[in-house]
């Protein structure tokens, strides 16, 4: 059963090519950060701390996939808390557990994360690192926020995305980086169009 992993950093633009792909090729698509946001979104809502990985592991081997809702998921915060929890080898464990189980289903799978090409599907069949300028994705995260509504400083927007890609980049366990075999795209110059063309023509001649 053919597997497409795509990881790359936050706003990249990965999230929307992955499920243009998972469209084009009737894949089903997992998008793994969900996972991490919903173990972090059900732990501030019980009010635990996001360091004790036995009370996190127990909240990890509870998450159903059917159930991840991006919209609920969506907010700052939990995405801040979900780069918490995600330093936890207890947690990532079970995880990947469950995002490997998704890999398998017929006909075919689309995974996006940050370990998907490296650690949760080695063996996928084509694996795409998709990224660009932490300026470019810092823009396209602030003109998101104000087209929702809410207020925001570009250069707070800017320092996020940078301390993400500290703490995904730089975490002793799965830290975000392209596999070896992974086909890089970066994003910084390209529309999203252009991204799927690329990605398209990688995908055709590997499978
Ligand atoms: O992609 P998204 O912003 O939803 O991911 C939230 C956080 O979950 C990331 O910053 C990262 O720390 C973590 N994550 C991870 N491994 C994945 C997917 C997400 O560590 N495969």
């Amino acid at each position: 059963m053919p597997t497409i992993a795509i990881d790359g950093p936050a706003a990249a633009g990965k999230g929307t090519l992955s499920r243009k792909i998972a469209d084009h090729y009737r894949f089903h698509h997992l998008d793994t950060g969900l996972t991490y946001r919903a173990v972090a979104q059900a732990l501030l809502k019980a009010r635990l701390p996001l360091d004790n990985p036995a009370e996190a592991v127990d909240v990890a081997r509870a998450i159903d996939l059917a159930q991840l809702d991006r919209d609920v998921l969506a907010d700052h915060a939990i995405g801040e808390a979900a780069s918490k929890i995600a330093v936890m080898p207890e947690v990532r464990r079970a995880l990947v557990d469950a995002q490997r189980t998704f890999s398998h289903r017929a006909p075919g799978t689309v995974l996006d994360g940050r370990d998907i090409g490296t650690v949760v599907c080695p063996d996928a069949e084509v694996k795409l690192y998709v990224t660009a300028k932490p300026e470019v994705r810092a823009d396209r995260r602030f003109k998101e926020i104000l087209l929702s509504g809410a207020q925001a400083s570009f250069d707070d927007v800017l320092d996020d995305i940078r301390r993400r890609d500290e703490r995904d980049m730089g975490r002793a366990d799965s830290p975000l980086k392209p596999a070896e075999d992974a086909h890089l795209i970066d994003t910084s110059e390209m529309g999203i169009e252009a991204a799927f063309e690329a990605a398209r023509r990688i995908i055709d001649a590997a499978l």
